[in-house]
């Protein structure tokens, strides 16, 4: 019987999906799971798709496999993932490659490759994304790992991955080690910020035009012809419209308001901290999925204040009334979601970047800006601007000095001002809005009131500080007062 040219550990949801997307596109696949129940399953219900080669343990599995093998490893992330590496590694032999396509954290990822490496075994960490639909049909794959790794898996992988419009697979090799996992992390923070972002949206409209589920959608499906055109604004105006089977209501009114979270947005304000990124858009989102799960806080909270909710009239609104002011507010409501948009994606590219240079990655954030424009759930219209801003200057200090995003900001400014405003006036919660908006205000500030921290420091804890008119480091001996500052170093 002829060897598989790659295996699949897992045959979950993903991993079906994945054995099931290589198979199709003319790779030779064995598949395994730990259960034989999953196996058994994938069996009956795909076996007919292609000549999958089955196994009966995990000897087998690797025996079912052409060297250098290659298996990818798709199941739960943390433990599962070590417990299948400590099955297999044993049966493996120097140059076979283990490629764990779960959300893994990256410290992780570094962790794994460097004990495998002492066994002249390779371990690539890669990030996929798009659900079940995507690792079926066509994912963005943020493969990380050696060059030689890459060289034997890339094309299978590439093979697989989702197609740009110009037909450019969205899959390239990230970077070493964790450098896959670490942009798969950043992309679902920005996930988090980019569902926050709309969600906030969807409630200045709710409530400011007293609008139901259909009206909703169709604003959502405007959008989506514009340069707010992505998956989640065409996903958002779906589930708008749906409606609840069992009472016929508009399908968000019947859900529970607690957000999950499996921790991939917590894991991207982690490393973010670590690298001192200031994802405060991402942090944002993600704290405000720990307030909709504190239910006991907030009806306290509730309670004890003025429960009365928040009153947003837009029949006035910019000194236009009627009709006129409302479509000026939806126009409005817009324009902040995209200029907020704008700096979350701003944010998490700086903290890719952060991230690469302090781990020595050389990670191409324009190259990643074109993997994510097909297959992942932040795919978006504007990725290609992301894309062509960074090909224009790969070493762009932000993404909103690039011209493009620049101009686009200056347009959206007025707008984004008047709703964050509206939302602060009314007691409507805009936290992702307002962090975008004071985020943008902190850096194009010349001069920071943080110098008042410093001399805070200095006082408090003799943390010493810089000026601005000499070079060298200061403290003042505040208890000795009149005296000149110390000068350092
Ligand atoms: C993707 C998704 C995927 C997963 C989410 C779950 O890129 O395909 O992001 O990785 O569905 O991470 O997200 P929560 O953290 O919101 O549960």
């Amino acid at each position: 019987m002829a060897l598989a040219d790659i295996g699949v550990y897992g045959l979950g949801v993903m991993g079906a999906s994945l054995a099931r997307n290589f198979a199709r596109n003319k790779n030779h696949v064995a598949v395994y799971n730990y259960t034989a129940d999953l196996q058994e399953n994938f069996k009956n219900l795909y076996s007919t798709e292609a000549d999958f080669i089955y196994a009966k343990s995990a000897e087998d599995f690797v025996a079912k496999l052409s060297r250098p093998r290659c298996i990818v490893i798709m199941v739960t992330a943390g433990d599962a993932t070590d417990a299948v590496i400590a099955e297999l590694s044993p049966l493996l032999e120097p140059g076979d490659i283990l490629i764990d396509c779960g959300n893994s954290h990256p410290g992780a990822t570094a962790r794994r490759e460097a004990a495998l490496g002492e066994k002249n075994l390779f371990f690539m960490g890669v990030g996929v994304s798009g659900g079940q639909q995507g690792a079926l049909w066509g994912p963005s794959i943020m493969p990380g790992g050696s060059d030689e790794a890459y060289a034997r898996v890339g094309p299978m992988l590439e093979s697989i991955a989702a197609k740009a419009p110009d037909g450019t697979p969205c899959c390239v090799h990230v970077g070493p080690g964790g450098a896959g996992h670490l942009v798969k992390t950043v992309h679902n923070g920005i996930e988090y910020a980019d569902m926050q972002l709309i969600t906030e949206a969807y409630d200045l409209l709710k409530t400011g035009l007293d609008a139901d589920g259909d009206q909703l959608a169709r604003i959502f499906e405007e959008w989506n012809r514009g340069e707010l055109e992505s998956y989640l604004i065409e996903i958002t105006a779906t589930v708008l419209a749906h409606k609840d089977c069992e009472t016929g209501a508009d399908f968000v009114n019947v859900i529970d308001d607690a957000a999950g979270q499996k921790g991939t947005g917590k894991w991207t304000v982690q490393l973010a901290l670590d690298s001192a990124a200031p994802v405060s858009v991402i942090g944002a989102a993600t704290f405000v999925r720990g307030i909709s799960g504190e239910v006991a806080q907030r009806q306290a909270v509730w309670e004890a204040f003025d429960s009365n909710q928040p009153c947003l009239d837009v029949d006035t609104w910019n000194g236009l009334t009627g009709d006129e002011a409302r479509a000026a507010f939806v126009s409005d409501v817009r324009q902040a979601l995209y200029a907020s948009k704008i700096i979350a994606y701003a944010q998490g590219f700086d903290q890719i970047a952060l991230s690469s240079a302090e781990n020595e990655w050389s990670v191409d954030l324009g190259a990643v800006a074109g993997l994510w424009r097909a297959g992942c759930i932040i795919r978006a219209r504007f990725l290609d601007r992301i894309m062509e801003a960074y090909e224009r200057a790969p070493g762009l200090a932000l993404l909103i000095t690039d011209s493009y995003f620049a101009d686009a900001l200056r347009g959206c400014e007025a707008a984004w001002r008047r709703v964050v405003a509206a939302g602060v006036v009314t007691g409507i919660a805009v936290p992702a809005f307002s962090a975008a908006l004071s985020y943008f205000d902190a850096m194009r500030t010349h001069r920071l009131p943080t110098a008042l921290i410093q001399a805070q420091r200095d006082f408090f804890g003799a943390h010493s500080y810089r000026r601005v008119d000499k070079p060298g480091v200061y403290h003042v001996r505040w208890e000795q007062q009149g005296r000149p500052e110390d000068r350092l170093s």
